[in-house]
């Protein structure tokens, strides 16, 4: 069994190298054309771990349960030192590790379905389907402001819709004061900054608000998915301890905005970029949903999962994962992995499932899938229907390849979105 090579000195492919940052989807390629894995280095991961590339070792990784979030359960592992190694690669202040690192995405088993328990309720399929009206409405406020918010003609996108829509939503969902989310938006910026020198201070602020936040429910009640956990904490500790509570808060809203704001970017920046299928979209709206289906699976704004642990040797592609070492899903390599998509670099909105599979992995897979991902569907077809019919005449301000992205490994993020409306 051959330990493939990567291109760098180390013998791994590093996931800040400036090329890569800017051509993932060629690197992914180069990745998943020459092994089932090979090695990587990415900033947070203790050690250097396997790169998953192609589509059916990315769902083998996320759906067998011999993989695990939390390295606590690697038997007969350093787990408390890998543990140690996460949580000073991150720069995690320790006495917030717990707030971090112990949280739905870190949770394996019982304990994970025990959290997922407590919140899926609020993100079913139905459910979702109720906010519709409200998130709409949001939108079309947002783009009543948008021609006051532009210079010569010019808005950008993402500071004046694809963000305060996705923030508005989870935060009147989860029960954020109005006032306070411009707070979260700050704090999301500051915990995806590439320089992750502030992360502890910024965490502080976090769990600090949040606190708050639970006293204020626990004196007034409302009818919000805050009230519902602060209940289900004070009646039965057990299913919810104090750390799990503000976990659950700040996961819910930063995953419930920071993604959702760079699908609704990222999907308005390659419609505008390819004229053919803007004007087909425009032409047949009920395409949407298959459209966001699609633009999910070519400019997703996650690119990698979370690390999984592995529990005993797995076999991947006939390589060894050894036990106790780290994994990582490659989900932009998968969402165009040849073997599955036919001509995968081209963004297709007509596009079906080949009925084989289940389609694009944007969301994840397995028992950690996005619980959020029927909302952030919602959202983005909401968001684009209604950018699409009030604004006729859309254009990018800029050419599609000088739109100024943020930096960031294992995302696809636009910093600005500068549209002609
Ligand atoms: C999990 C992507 C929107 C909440 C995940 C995962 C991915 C993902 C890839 C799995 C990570 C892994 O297995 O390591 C996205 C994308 C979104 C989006 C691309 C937007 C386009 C949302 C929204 C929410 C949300 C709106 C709101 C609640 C969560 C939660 C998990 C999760 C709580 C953890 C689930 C678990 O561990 O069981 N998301 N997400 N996400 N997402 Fe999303």
């Amino acid at each position: 069994m051959s330990t493939p090579q990567g291109p760098a000195a180390t013998g791994a492919f590093d996931l800040t190298d400036p090329a890569l940052l800017d051509d993932p989807h060629g690197g992914f390629a180069r990745m998943r054309e020459r092994a089932p894995m090979v090695r990587g280095t990415i900033p947070g991961a203790a050690a250097p771990v396997w790169l998953v590339t192609r589509y059916d070792d990315v769902k083998t990784v996320l759906g067998d349960t011999r993989f695990v979030n939390d390295p606590a359960h690697v038997p007969g592992r350093g787990a408390e030192n890998i543990r140690e190694q996460v949580i000073r690669a991150r720069g995690i202040p320790p006495e917030y590790a717990r707030y971090v690192l112990d949280g739905i995405l870190d949770a394996d088993g019982e304990d994970h379905i025990r959290l997922r328990r407590l919140v899926s309720r609020a993100f079913t399929a139905r459910r979702v389907a109720e906010l519709r009206p409200r998130v709409a409405e949001i939108a079309e406020d947002l783009l009543d402001r948008l021609p006051g918010a532009a210079e010569d003609g010019v808005a950008d996108l993402m500071e004046h819709f694809a963000y305060p829509l996705p923030i508005t939503v989870i935060c009147e969902l989860v029960g954020i004061p109005e006032e306070d989310r411009p707070r979260w938006r700050e704090w999301g910026a500051a915990l995806f900054a590439p320089d992750p020198a502030g992360f502890g201070a910024v965490l502080r602020d976090m769990v600090g608000h949040i606190e708050e936040l639970i006293v204020r429910r626990r004196a007034a009640p409302g009818d919000d998915l805050l009230t519902g956990l602060v209940h289900v904490h004070d009646e039965d500790g057990d299913r919810l301890g104090d750390a799990e509570l503000v976990t659950m808060v700040l996961t819910l809203v930063l995953a419930g905005h920071e993604t959702t704001a760079h699908l609704i970017g990222n999907g308005t920046a390659a419609l505008l970029a390819h004229p053919g299928q803007l004007a087909l979209l425009r032409r047949e709206p009920e395409l949407m949903p298959r459209a966001v289906h699609e633009l999910m699976r070519w400019c997703g704004p996650v690119h990698l999962t979370r690390t999984r642990y592995a529990a005993e040797d797995v076999e991947i592609g006939g390589m060894t994962v050894r036990r106790g070492e780290a994994v990582v899903a490659v989900l932009a390599g998968a969402n165009r992995d040849p073997r599955v998509f036919d001509d995968p670099d081209r963004l297709d909105i007509t596009r079906e499932p080949d009925g084989r599979r289940e389609d694009h992995v944007g969301f994840g897979h397995g028992l950690h899938y996005c619980l959020g991902a029927a909302l952030a569907r919602q959202e983005g077809e909401v968001a684009l229907a209604a950018l699409l019919r009030r604004f006729p005449h859309l254009a990018l301000a800029v050419p599609p390849g000088d739109l100024p992205r943020q930096p960031l490994p294992g995302m696809w993020r636009l910093a600005r979105l500068p549209l002609r409306l």
